[in-house]
């Protein structure tokens, strides 16, 4: 393969100014990160430790392999809403190794709210079980939750995807030999108690787990019977006369021991064979990403500059090159995995769309997992290519996308806007993950084209009623436009409303794709198959 030619002068001023801008908005993503993955308020983080418990996070690390990594998704759910109240939305997500073997670990965050879940909980809960069921994965959860906050009940309970489909996904995924852990490390009330009842095997903390369907305030009211928490479901009725849960420990720590103990009793499943080579570093910095990366997102980002930084040795094997250059296809390797890369080099043509099709159809026989990197306003518009058929070569892309048998990881490197973020795999494609980078944005369509769109049809409808065009109304009309579309295309938006799987760094690209990969990898892949092409 050959190495990308970078034509980047690091000292230009472009660069320099590129480069400020982006470390300025670092700084404010780790100062939101550093405040959210603080959890709850600090008197709730007291009296958690006063009763022996360790953090969410801090009972991942334990749980996890030393030196091993844990990727934590979604840390930005329910960011900027609720009054921020919801840190992380009350529950710790991702994916780490335990006792060698790839699971998802979903660890309730009992500092906020007492771990109960409001809408952005039960998404990012049920978001990590669908993980494991796409990528065949052992699930552990660390439960210490309230259940449902109830003053958002009409928002959690009733619906296909609220707090029901966490217990119906447990059954799924059971059934589908994916080994559902549940460690009681709090209370476990009412649904919640489904939690450790619907998993393979459940450990309780002793004087601390409680499992019930209905706490004891309840059972006052409705029967009269007076009843502490640890008659009615405590650590040691669940293990001795109840049942319902199969291993006593001491406290969290002899806790998470039994689970790695557990995990020693998995078989291995059948992994989809990948040649890797040996990983090596790209021939480029990747730091250079920061200075590369325009600050106007007006300002197109030469995706060459990028994957130099990217792939390992900064080698790519690039396919069609002289062809249909907005759409950048080839193979490269990152950490020794090989990797098909599409990325975007402005709009999509229809030429592009075939090119993409053809590229898919490549990676989908060839077996190698698909990276899309993302940075798409959209389809080329215009009489000429609506006349030519861009919506059926278009078609052809989006057609493709969606039924690759190969795993589909997408990284949006700068914007997302419109029908391109379906072509690129964006969420409703189900690529197996996706990510963002904090400079990206997401919208149908940029702030400017839709205070455009939404003031010609004020103007029109004017006009057409014979009613006096006021500019300045219109121009305000405009302004508010810009401004709610650039408030609600920022990363942390999308974050916030678990549109991604989470914000992650330039620098953390390679790794965090590794890792997709590496897990990715836990499922066999399918057989190529393509649905009708229109020709
Ligand atoms: N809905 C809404 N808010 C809840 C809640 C619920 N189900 N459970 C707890 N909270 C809130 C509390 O009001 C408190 O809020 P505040 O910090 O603003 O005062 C916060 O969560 C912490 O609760 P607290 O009781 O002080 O903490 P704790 O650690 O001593 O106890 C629980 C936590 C979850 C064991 C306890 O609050 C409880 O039993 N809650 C009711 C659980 C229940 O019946 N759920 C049924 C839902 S299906």
């Amino acid at each position: 393969m050959d190495q990308i030619v970078s034509h980047i002068q690091i000292d230009s001023d472009e660069f320099l100014e590129n480069r400020k801008q982006y470390l300025e908005l670092l700084d404010k993503h780790h100062d939101i990160l550093s405040r959210v993955m603080r959890g709850g308020p600090s008197h709730a983080i007291d009296k958690h430790r006063a009763r022996g418990k360790l953090l969410a996070r801090e009972r991942i690390d334990m749980l996890v392999d030393p030196h091993t990594p844990f990727l934590e998704l979604n840390t930005l759910a329910a960011y900027g809403q609720h009054h921020d109240g919801f840190p992380s939305a009350g529950i710790v997500t991702g994916i780490g190794v335990i006792h060698g073997r790839e699971a998802v670990i979903i660890a309730n965050d009992a500092t906020v709210k007492g771990g109960t879940y409001i809408k952005e909980t039960i998404r990012k809960h049920i978001r990590a079980q669908e993980i494991a069921m796409q990528n065949h994965l052992p699930c552990v959860y660390m439960v210490d939750s309230g259940g449902v906050f109830l003053p958002e009940q009409a928002r959690v309970f009733p619906d296909k995807d609220d707090f029901g489909r966490i217990f119906y996904n447990q059954a799924r995924l059971s059934a589908m030999g994916c080994p559902q852990i549940s460690i009681v490390m709090g209370s476990c009330t009412a649904g919640g108690a489904y939690v450790p009842a619907m998993s393979d095997e459940t450990i309780i903390v002793k004087n601390q787990g409680t499992i019930f369907i209905g706490g004891p305030p309840l059972v006052k009211a409705a029967t009269g019977e007076e009843v502490t928490p640890e008659e009615l479901g405590g650590a040691d009725v669940h293990t001795s006369k109840s049942g319902v849960a199969d291993h006593l420990a001491e406290n969290d720590q002899h806790a998470i021991t039994i689970c790695r103990s557990i995990f020693e009793t998995l078989q291995p499943t059948e992994r989809q064979p990948l040649e890797r080579l040996p990983a090596e570093e790209p021939a480029y910095r990747p730091e250079e990403l920061y200075g590369i990366i325009h600050s106007n997102p007006k300002k197109q980002t030469n995706p060459y500059e990028i994957i130099a930084r990217l792939v390992d040795g900064s080698r790519f094997h690039e396919f069609k090159a002289r062809y249909a250059t907005t759409l950048v296809t080839g193979f490269a390797h990152i950490m020794g995995y090989p990797v098909g890369i599409i990325a975007n080099n402005g709009v999509l043509f229809a030429e592009s769309s075939l090119k993409g099709t053809h590229f898919i159809q490549l990676c989908n026989f060839r077996k190698i997992p698909i990276l899309f990197l993302q940075n798409i306003t959209g389809f080329m518009v215009g009489k000429a290519y609506e006349n030519a058929g861009l919506a059926r070569d278009g078609a052809k892309l989006v057609h493709a996308v969606a039924n690759a048998n190969v795993p589909k990881i997408t990284v949006i490197t700068g914007g997302s806007f419109g029908a391109g973020n379906y072509a690129m795999a964006g969420r409703a494609f189900d690529p197996h993950f996706l990510f963002m980078w904090p400079n990206s944005r997401i919208a149908v369509m940029g702030g400017e084209q839709a205070a455009n769109v939404l003031a010609q049809v004020k103007i029109d409808q004017l006009k057409a009623a014979g009613k006096e065009v006021n500019t300045e109304e219109i121009e305000k009309m405009r302004a508010g436009i810009r401004a709610k579309y650039e408030e609600e295309s920022s990363a942390w938006y999308s974050s916030s409303r678990l549109w991604d799987d989470g914000i992650i760094e330039p620098l953390q690209t390679r790794q965090v794709v590794a890792m997709a990969i590496s897990v990715s990898l836990n499922k066999k892949f399918e057989e190529p198959r393509s649905g009708v092409y229109r020709m």
